[in-house]
Order: structure tokens, then C-alpha cells, then sequence
């Protein structure tokens, strides 16, 4: 892994959470931070639970944010949130494209680009998710699918490019248990980081998400272009998240 780029392990909760399971996962994080060692550590909450995040994350090293933003400025768009709301209320990041969106709210890869571009111009850094379906891999399409999906990101210019994260996440890996091997993951982030240094942007960090656990995570996060991971099951769990994160810091 290449030592100009910080490692990041980010956490994304989807939704999943209480008050009190919240403070208790939160207490702990803060209390094992120290043993990410330079390991950026990030927590993306359900929008009720970022003034929880805010208020306990307060002064530590550990940043939080949220897992969608609207891609609109402000107006009547009832249930969305802005992504200058976001950056007003001290989020740090925010998830644009994960593919639960992608599939259950039919986010198109343009649309995900708009909102990248939108919660940067707020001052937040997005997260971009990109991965291919199962039948994808399986039909030999998988880099065809990333690059369609790269492609209106890649488009918005190398300043933009180096200010947010990318995030290979394949579908059929995301919460199935089914990790990517590091080899099939290393191919992707390849791909992904040869794209862009054509874009001007080979600095830009490229993290591995689905099925990340404690387990796992040393092999994955040998590979020279794996940054960091995108962490859902397992970042609900204290020990594991810092695991993992201890992982990557090694
Ligand atoms: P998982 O989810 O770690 O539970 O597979 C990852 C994600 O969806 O970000």
C-alpha cells in the first residue's frame, strides 16, 4: 500500500441502530481509537443519529458522516437532506451511490456524480460506491460496469477527483459473507486506480468494501492499491470495526 495515501476504515451503519446501542458502540470506539494508530477512523450514521455521532465524536480522532445526501440545494424536496444541512451540522462525509441505492431507489451512476459534486461544493468529501452484480462478474462484464460507473465521477476533473474516495464494493459480496479475494479485489482497484491517474487523480483513495471482517482484512489491505475498507456488518460490532482497523494499520 502506497504510503502517500492515509488509510481509512469507515464504518457505514445503514440502518441499524438504537440510542442506546449507539452510545455504547460509540463509547467503545472512542475509548480503542488509539489502536488504528494512523488509521483515519469513520463512522457514516442514519441521519436521526449524527447529533448522537456529533456529540460523542466531538474532540476525538474519529470523524463521522451520513450515508446519502440530496443532490438539490434546498426547496420542496419533503425527506431529503442537503448536503449543505450535512456540512452546517459538522458531517465530515457522506456516501453517494452505495448500491442499495443504486437498487432500491434507482440511482443512476449520473445522479451519484451530481451528488458527489454537490457535497463537495458544501465542503463534505464523498464517498463514491461503485461494484458489479453477480451476473455481471459472472458474464466477464465487471470492469465494463465499473467503468460506466466511473464515468461521470472520472468526468467531474482531477481537483474534484483528489478531493473525494472511491469505494469498490461488489454486490454479490455485500453482506453475503462472500468476500472478494484480495487477487479479484487487487484486479478492481487496479482498474479503478489506473482510470484515475489517466484522470490526474492517482492519489485518490480507492477502499474495498463487502464482507470486510477482522478475519479478512489483513490480506485484503496488503494489496498495493486497497486504501482502506467500506465496513458494514461488521462496523456494528466495536471489537471487530477496531480489528479491522488495526489490520489496515499494520
Ligand atoms: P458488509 O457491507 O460489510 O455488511 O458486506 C458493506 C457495505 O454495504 O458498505
Amino acid at each position: 500500500m502506497s504510503q502517500t495515501r492515509t488509510r481509512l476504515v469507515m464504518g457505514n451503519w445503514k440502518m441499524h441502530g438504537s440510542l442506546v446501542d449507539n452510545a455504547a458502540l460509540l463509547g467503545s470506539l472512542v475509548s480503542g481509537a488509539a489502536r488504528a494508530g494512523d488509521t483515519q477512523l469513520a463512522v457514516c450514521a442514519p441521519f436521526p443519529y449524527l447529533a448522537q455521532a456529533r456529540q460523542v465524536l466531538a474532540a476525538t480522532p474519529i470523524s463521522w458522516g451520513a450515508q446519502d445526501v440530496s443532490v438539490h440545494d434546498r426547496g420542496a424536496y419533503t425527506g431529503e437532506v442537503s448536503a449543505a444541512m450535512l456540512a452546517d451540522f459538522g458531517c465530515t462525509w457522506v456516501l453517494c451511490g452505495h448500491s442499495e441505492r443504486r437498487a432500491l431507489h434507482g440511482e443512476s451512476s449520473a445522479l451519484v456524480a451530481a451528488k458527489a459534486a454537490t457535497a463537495l461544493a458544501s465542503g463534505l468529501a464523498p464517498v463514491v460506491c461503485v461494484g458489479e452484480t453477480l451476473s455481471d462478474r459472472d458474464a466477464g462484464d465487471a470492469e465494463c460496469v465499473i467503468g460506466d460507473q466511473l464515468e461521470p465521477v472520472l468526468a467531474l476533473g482531477a481537483d474534484t477527483l483528489s478531493r473525494l474516495v472511491i469505494a469498490y464494493e461488489p454486490v454479490w459480496a455485500i453482506g453475503t459473507g462472500r468476500t472478494a479475494t484480495p487477487d479479484q479485489a487487487q484486479a478492481i482497484h487496479a482498474f479503478i486506480r489506473a482510470a484515475l491517474v489517466r484522470h490526474g487523480a492517482g492519489q485518490t483513495r480507492i477502499l474495498y468494501g463487502g464482507s470486510v471482517k477482522a478475519a479478512n482484512a489483513s490480506a485484503l489491505f496488503s494489496q498495493p492499491d486497497i486504501d482502506g475498507a467500506l465496513v458494514g456488518g461488521a462496523s456494528l460490532v466495536a471489537d471487530e470495526f477496531l480489528n479491522i482497523a488495526a489490520a489496515v494499520a499494520q
